[in-house]
């Protein structure tokens, strides 16, 4: 890898994401020169404590981003649309993890596993998939590169770090007043999460799908490459601290038995097959906190789809590292390793341009 150091930027540097994304620049010794730690006013000049050294916080606004080389940003949509233009007009180059560029048609959306070509026309913005379509996209690009894929339903079992730190003080509060014969207090969530599952992640739109859901469907066909592809998700968050489980259902163009599957599924870099039901093995959140990996289990035949054309699984992965995090670090390598740090236009590359952009697909679609 390019070892030159570079100016880099966590924005969000107090939150769930930005704390994990200082952790993975630091494991994977990501060239870091100057690290600049960003959050909203409300905690600028607060210190943290990263390995031994205390560094303090700053107030994210554009003047911050004079001489930051890359800004990763977990700070919420809205601080996204407001400071990433102004970051890039400062002449730094932003790996957003928030859902506001990522459906932009100029904006790639890019899992590091997956589509990493698409990084080469970026406009100065990069967008980091939702963490259930991040875990998710891989393990579909094996089946979609050998025999083709033709519908996938998605059902999944999100953790409450996925919401940010004041959901994981909810769980826990909650969990400690119910020990205590206590009423529960839910803010966070309509309704108490622990000991409960609720149907609903971020807002419901207009075609009965809540927004997370929507982002599996047409996150999940931008990062592909299949604008067409038939897909479907009920997004459930659960009382589990950390890693999202997902139930997935395929129907593939060519036949494939879960022997083959589960070759397919081995030979993804960042994917491990654990697969042994008789000694009860299988992917669980628990053992994936923690880890860069995306575990894939249960495969079985679909017993609803005949010839060979139906798969069901079990996918599991850590959404704070590999479902945020690890992949906005692992985009920040790939631009530095192949030296597109800098806008496609400043460097005559042809600039990104979404399949089956211009259709207006996911708007339509949302509200149909
Ligand atoms: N959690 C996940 O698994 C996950 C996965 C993928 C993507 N994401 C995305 O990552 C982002 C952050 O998520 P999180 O889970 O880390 O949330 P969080 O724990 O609630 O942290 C939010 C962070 O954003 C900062 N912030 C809020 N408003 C700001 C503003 N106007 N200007 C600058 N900083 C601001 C906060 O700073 P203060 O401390 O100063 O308020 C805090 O550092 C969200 O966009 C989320 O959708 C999260």
């Amino acid at each position: 890898m390019n070892r030159q150091p570079l100016t880099v930027a966590v924005v969000g540097a107090t939150g769930v994401v930005g704390r994990t994304m200082i952790q993975i620049l630091n494991e994977r010794e990501f060239p870091v020169g100057e690290l600049r730690l960003l959050a909203s006013g409300r905690s600028a000049g607060r210190t943290v404590s990263i390995d031994g050294r205390t560094l303090e916080i700053g107030e994210a606004v554009p003047e911050a981003f004079v001489g930051v080389d890359i800004a990763l940003f977990s700070a919420g949509a809205d601080a996204s649309r407001e400071l990433a233009p102004a970051a890039v007009a400062a002449g730094a180059t932003v790996i957003d993890n928030s859902s506001a560029w990522r459906m932009d048609d100029a904006i790639p959306l890019v899992v590091s596993q997956v589509n990493p070509h698409d990084l080469e026309g970026h406009p100065g913005i990069v967008a980091n998939p939702n963490c259930s379509t991040m875990q998710l996209a891989p393990v579909l690009m094996a089946l979609r590169d050998a025999v083709g894929l033709e519908r996938v339903v998605v059902d999944t079992y999100q953790s409450v770090s996925g919401t940010g730190a004041d959901a994981l003080a909810e769980l826990e509060g909650q969990v400690r007043a119910h020990v205590a014969g206590e009423e529960p207090v839910a803010s966070v969530y309509p309704h108490p999460i622990a000991f409960n599952a609720l149907p609903e992640i971020d807002v419901f739109l207009d075609n009965g799908y809540t927004k997370e859901e929507w982002k599996v469907v047409s996150e999940s066909r931008k990062i592909l490459g299949m604008p067409d592809l038939r897909v479907s998700c009920t997004a459930v968050r659960i009382p589990v601290f950390v890693s999202h489980s997902e139930a997935v259902h395929v129907e593939t163009r060519d036949p494939v038995d879960p022997d083959r599957a589960r070759e397919l599924f081995a030979a993804v870099p960042g994917v491990i097959v654990q697969d042994e039901p008789g000694e009860h093995r299988y992917p669980l959140a628990i053992d994936a906190a923690g880890h860069d990996e995306i575990y894939v289990g249960r495969v079985r035949r679909d017993i609803s789809i005949g010839d060979d054309l139906g798969l069901a699984f079990w996918v599991v992965s850590d959404n704070l590292r590999k479902g945020a995090a690890t992949n906005a670090v692992e985009l920040a390598e790939i631009l530095h390793e192949r030296d597109w740090i800098r806008p496609a236009s400043m460097r005559g590359a042809v600039p990104y341009r979404a399949p089956g952009a211009g259709r207006s697909l996911d708007a339509a679609e949302a509200t149909a």
